[in-house]
């Protein structure tokens, strides 16, 4: 791939947002922040400009993209129909980490759905991801920042170490307040069905919707959610997950501790471990916290070289249920209960 040259856009304003917003309706790809993770946008209506986003991270393009609106006002241009329970999930979590799963219209060209007849939709609750689909005035396609397989990035040095050279820019917007991606939820069948777990927890949803369901894609052979059924969120490390009583989990994870392994851990336990290698990802009474800082870790796990990653089980309750997701996911989900 041919080295680009990448402008860093270091402290957005309206001037800067808007020659963005030109880079993308001339074909170009741009890095944005949004709540959930960075993600790497194009025209979606630009076969070409679409195809950039997959070379450039290492995507297969069996794998579709989500395509992100500024306005639910828009959405009548993009989709076939709009289910009656939209009308109040769209009114509680749009904008916000909730992609939805709906019928597509021939404008969307195949490359962003996968050859799918449907698309994933998002409106992102971050004024300089609106302005910047605003200003573009299409439909931003974009999968996470990310090089294929690595930790999603939350954090603006995280995607210029990935992408620098590979992009035409990277706007700068600090670190993202969720730090997990949005909840993926499929309209399309019968019942709604979470395909992925994420920033919307479970029990909000379910709120709204009596009749939810949710799908294991991992274990399925054809996920509905193409994505899942990738290695995803891997630190370079081995890693696994030690579950059970925590006094329990502290002493097996001292025991097999050594000098190039580290320790994931909740600031609960963290100066119970005796090794230096220790990260703390947040206090387990506030999960949210834990959701903002587990891919950095697993990032910060790379840099310090660590071999072997002992994680601690984190509770599932509400967007835990999302970082337990991703964590079983870079641990090729290998746990050991104790
Ligand atoms: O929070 C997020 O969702 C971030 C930010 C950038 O918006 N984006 C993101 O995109 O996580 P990506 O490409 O890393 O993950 C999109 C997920 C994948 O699992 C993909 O398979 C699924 O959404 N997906 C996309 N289109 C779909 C469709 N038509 N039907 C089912 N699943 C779909
Ligand atoms: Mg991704």
């Amino acid at each position: 791939m041919d080295r680009v040259n990448t402008k860093l856009i270091d402290l957005p304003d309206d001037i800067s947002l808007k020659h963005c917003a030109e880079i993308i309706v001339k074909g170009g790809i741009v890095v944005f922040p949004t709540e959930t993770v960075y993600g790497l946008g194009a025209d979606a209506l630009n076969p070409s400009a679409v195809e950039k986003i997959f070379t450039a991270k290492g995507r297969p393009n069996d794998n579709p993209l989500i395509i992100h609106l500024h306005d639910i006002s828009v959405l009548d241009k993009y989709v076939m129909e709009v289910p009656q329970v939209l009308s109040l999930l769209s009114k509680l979590y749009m904008p916000g980490p909730l992609t939805v799963v709906l019928k597509k219209k021939n404008i969307i060209p195949d490359c962003v759905t996968a050859n799918l007849d449907t698309v994933a939709v998002r409106i992102p609750d971050n004024d300089i991801a609106r302005k910047l689909i605003e200003y573009s005035d299409t439909a931003i396609a974009a999968p996470s920042a990310n090089i294929s397989g690595k930790p999603s990035p939350t954090m603006y040095k995280h995607v210029v170490s990935d992408l620098f050279g590979k992009v035409d820019a990277i706007i700068n917007g600090g670190k993202c307040r969720i730090g997990v991606e949005s909840t993926v939820l499929d309209l399309t069948s019968e019942k709604p069905v979470i395909l992925r777990p994420g920033g919307v927890p479970y029990d909000s949803l379910k709120l709204v919707i009596k009749d939810l369901q949710v799908t294991n894609a991992s274990s399925s052979d054809t996920p509905k959610s193409p994505g899942m059924k990738y290695k995803h969120y891997a630190p370079k490390a081995d890693m696994v997950i030690i579950k059970g009583d925590m006094l329990r989990v502290l002493e097996r994870i001292n025991n097999m501790t050594d000098d190039y392994s580290g320790v994931l851990c909740c600031k609960e336990t963290y100066d119970r471990y005796d090794t230096a290698n220790k990260l703390c990802a947040g206090s387990i009474k506030d999960p949210s916290e834990i959701a903002s800082n587990i891919f950095e870790c697993l990032r910060l796990f790379d840099e310090m070289q660590i071999k072997k990653i002992y994680c601690e089980y984190f509770d599932t309750k509400g967007i835990g249920e999302a970082v337990m997701n991703r964590l079983l996911k870079a641990a090729s989900q290998n746990v050991i209960e104790v």
